[in-house]
């Protein structure tokens, strides 16, 4: 824990100590498109745990033809690395706006900042799946889970983190058994010494300090699928709620987020340059983001700063030039399958409090 804190910049913020959780000042989130390993967002269900890296192997099991026990050094040695650049995205990202709508207890409440990019270097999971062999027809074994080393309590039993993603994703190249992160050793807090990194889908299954990889027919049954992760519709609750009902979340939808203003700031007239991020989900990409300054009435199409591709976000900026009154700030994305935003948060709401993706508001004065 002590090695988890020692890193951070002095402006993340801290949303809890123990376990941590953190998060940048969205006004930092756009300045690089890589975030800075120092500033990027930690969401952590259990304390980091201490990785005797001697004794580490990271388990290979199920479905396999071979089970395999690896060390990180024979990960490193005997696979090729790559490296992918991905957008990771907490489901939680913007629950506050959800909060302002009806509250949700016992939930972390995140602005937009439960999001960050990094380049994350590892060797390709099909790689290591090809070596265990799938067993038989994939067909049988459907189902890729994930365990982490760090362990937490749910419904009176300590457990591990855990989840679970499609065979047919964890075989496509751009899941990745990550070591680096931005071109350094992953730190604790991300999950030393080694994550799996599934982009396009929720960082949930993400999976930090991963110690196990087990081919199954069934999706995990892991508290962290089987309950937390899931959508439900916004009328069910905690009291009415079938969990098994809910929808187990994969892949993220199309979003976007001011990051240049914050609620009620205040801003000089002349020239206002609006700045952000938008993000989809799966393989689709960002095909246009639209920002307003009168609360949707009108729309500019806004620049964007970087060449839209699959599993990262696309930085933005919009200018106005205004005048001395009030403004609302609004931004929408549309994706490349024409996936759009929902106008309003409240439409999303949803007791758990994930997947928000409303367009976002930012009222804002602007003065003389
Ligand atoms: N992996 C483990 N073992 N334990 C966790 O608590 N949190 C998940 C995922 N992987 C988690 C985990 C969630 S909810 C998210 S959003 C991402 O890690 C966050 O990754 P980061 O802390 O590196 O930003």
């Amino acid at each position: 824990m002590t090695k988890t804190l020692s890193n951070k910049h002095p402006e993340l913020v801290v949303k809890q100590e123990n376990p941590f959780n953190a998060a940048p000042p969205p006004r930092l989130l756009t300045r690089s498109h890589a975030t800075p390993t120092d500033l990027f967002f930690v969401r952590s269900h259990g304390e980091a745990p201490e990785v005797d890296i001697n004794s580490y192997r990271l388990e290979v099991n199920g479905g396999v033809t071979k089970t395999l026990s690896l060390s990180l050094e024979e990960i490193q040695k005997d696979f090729e690395r790559v490296t992918v650049s991905a957008t990771l995205q907490c489901a939680g990202n913007r629950r506050e706006e959800l909060m302002a709508v009806r509250p949700i207890p016992n939930e972390l409440p995140w602005g937009v900042d439960a999001i960050g990019h990094a380049a994350w270097a590892g060797v390709r999971l099909r790689d290591v799946l090809a070596v265990a062999g799938v067993e038989g027809e994939a067909g049988l074994h459907p189902h890729l889970e994930f365990g982490g080393l760090d362990e937490t309590e749910r419904l009176g039993k300590r457990i591990h983190f855990g989840g679970s993603i499609p065979l047919a994703k964890g075989l496509s190249p751009e899941v990745i058994l990550a070591y680096e992160m931005n071109g350094e050793p992953l730190t604790p807090a991300h999950g030393f010494p080694l994550r799996v990194i599934v982009p396009g889908y929720i960082g949930a299954r993400s999976v930090k300090w991963l110690n196990r990889i087990t081919v199954q027919a069934e999706p995990s049954q892991n508290y962290f699928q089987s309950h937390a992760y899931r959508l439900f519709e916004p009328h069910v609750s905690a009291e009415t709620v079938k969990w098994e009902e809910g929808l187990a979340l994969g892949e993220m939808n199309v979003t976007s987020v001011i990051c240049s203003h914050a609620e009620n700031e205040q801003v000089r007239a002349g020239a206002v340059s609006v700045q952000g991020y938008a993000l989809t989900g799966g393989d689709r990409q960002i095909a246009r983001v639209e920002v307003s300054c009168d609360g949707g009435e009108t729309w500019a199409q806004a620049e964007l700063l970087n060449e839209a591709c699959s599993w990262a976000w696309v930085l933005w900026k919009a200018n106005f030039d205004l005048q001395p009154g009030k403004y609302q700030l609004v931004v929408r994305a549309v994706d490349s399958s024409g996936n759009e935003q929902p106008q309003d948060v409240a439409q999303v709401w949803n007791f758990k409090g994930y997947m928000n993706n409303a367009w976002h508001r930012v009222n804002v004065e602007v003065v003389k």
